[in-house]
């Protein structure tokens, strides 16, 4: 059976490839698409979620907006967005104007976005589905925090929340927090309070699955308007990586979550005591990861490790090439 799957997610480069996954995989079934301020603007990263299914085909699974910001404004006010990452519009790299994305041809999708919010969403699926879903947030985790404050009996319709954000090691947007988790550390917090089975992926799992340009040239091979776009966006993804952080090779972080749902086998997991630090000075947002158990804390999440990024690149590339329309070659 496939499992039921709700993506949270703040497109941007690496969550658009999410979406790609989950809606190819017939080991998923992808219900609904929620979308939260991180990478860009909700408004932006609305439009990227519509703008991906546009490409990809992906049609019938709802669109619906989320949050514009955290659960409490930023101590100095402002917004969080990684723009240096994945550019102005949060998908940069490809023309929205042309092409797979094009939808009516001025860069709008055809892809509606739902009449809903991203709360009404997410309570309407886990609502309905007829066994419970699998969450999937690999933005800031406001939506999800959300949900579970306003519907605390919604959670068991909720199967597991696999999630990408935080870190084993250190941070990406301070030495101590990763992004995900540092936009909205109290909701990061109450997620991994929730008493919900959590799987984190953080960046010590994620900087293993690197964009090569060995990568590039399998997706390039495909040789269709959708392999094309991923192209671009990687190209862009690793010019910007390379930039802003001296990478050789951009790790394309969340889809480890699909990934890990389609072949659980492709990451090693330990069971450890995780909590996100909301006061220090120079850790607020940290994901405090206990791996050895020193704090006596019972443990409250599965923690991705080791990751084999041959078999996830597998699964990208397929997937890729199942929604663009490439043949089978042996
Ligand atoms: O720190 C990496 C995470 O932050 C990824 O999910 C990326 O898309 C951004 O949301
Ligand atoms: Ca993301």
């Amino acid at each position: 059976m496939p499992v039921p799957v709700i993506l949270d997610c703040d497109p941007g480069h690496d969550d658009a490839f999410n979406i790609l996954l989950a809606a190819a995989h017939p080991s998923v079934d992808l219900l609904a698409i929620t979308t939260v301020a991180g990478n860009q603007s909700v408004d932006k990263t609305t439009l990227n979620a519509r703008r991906m299914c546009e490409a990809a085909g992906i049609r019938g699974v709802p669109i619906a907006a989320g949050a514009a910001g955290p659960l409490h404004a930023r101590p100095h006010g402002g917004q969080l967005i990684a723009e240096k990452i994945h550019g102005g519009s949060g998908l940069d790299g490809p023309s929205w104007e042309s092409g797979p994305g094009a939808g009516f041809g001025d860069g709008e999708p055809t892809v509606p976005q739902d009449p809903r919010d991203a709360l009404t969403l997410l309570r309407d699926t886990l609502i309905r589905h007829p066994a419970p879903v699998t969450l999937v947030p690999t933005g800031p985790l406001t939506n999800i925090a959300t949900l579970l404050l306003a519907h605390p009996r919604l959670t068991d319709r909720i199967e597991r929340i696999v999630l990408m954000g935080g870190s084993a090691e250190r941070g990406n947007t301070t030495p101590a927090a990763e992004f995900n988790i540092l936009c909205d550390p109290e909701a990061a917090d109450i997620v991994f309070g929730c008493g919900v089975p959590v799987t984190m992926f953080g960046l010590n799992a994620t900087h293993q699955v690197r964009a090569t340009p060995e990568v590039i040239a399998r997706l390039t091979a495909l040789g269709t308007p959708l392999s094309r776009l991923c192209v671009e966006l990687l190209t862009y993804f690793a010019s910007t990586y390379r930039e802003v952080y001296g990478f050789d090779t951009p790790p394309l972080h969340d889809p480890l979550t699909v990934a890990h749902l389609i072949d659980p086998s492709l990451v090693s997991l330990v069971r450890a005591a995780v909590r996100v630090e909301l006061t220090g000075t120079w850790t607020r947002g940290a994901t405090v990861v206990d791996l050895d158990g020193v704090t006596g804390l019972p443990p409250n999440a599965e923690v991705g490790m080791d990751v084999d990024a041959a078999g996830f690149w597998d699964l990208i590339v397929e997937a890729v090439r199942v929604l663009g329309g490439a043949p089978n070659t042996p």
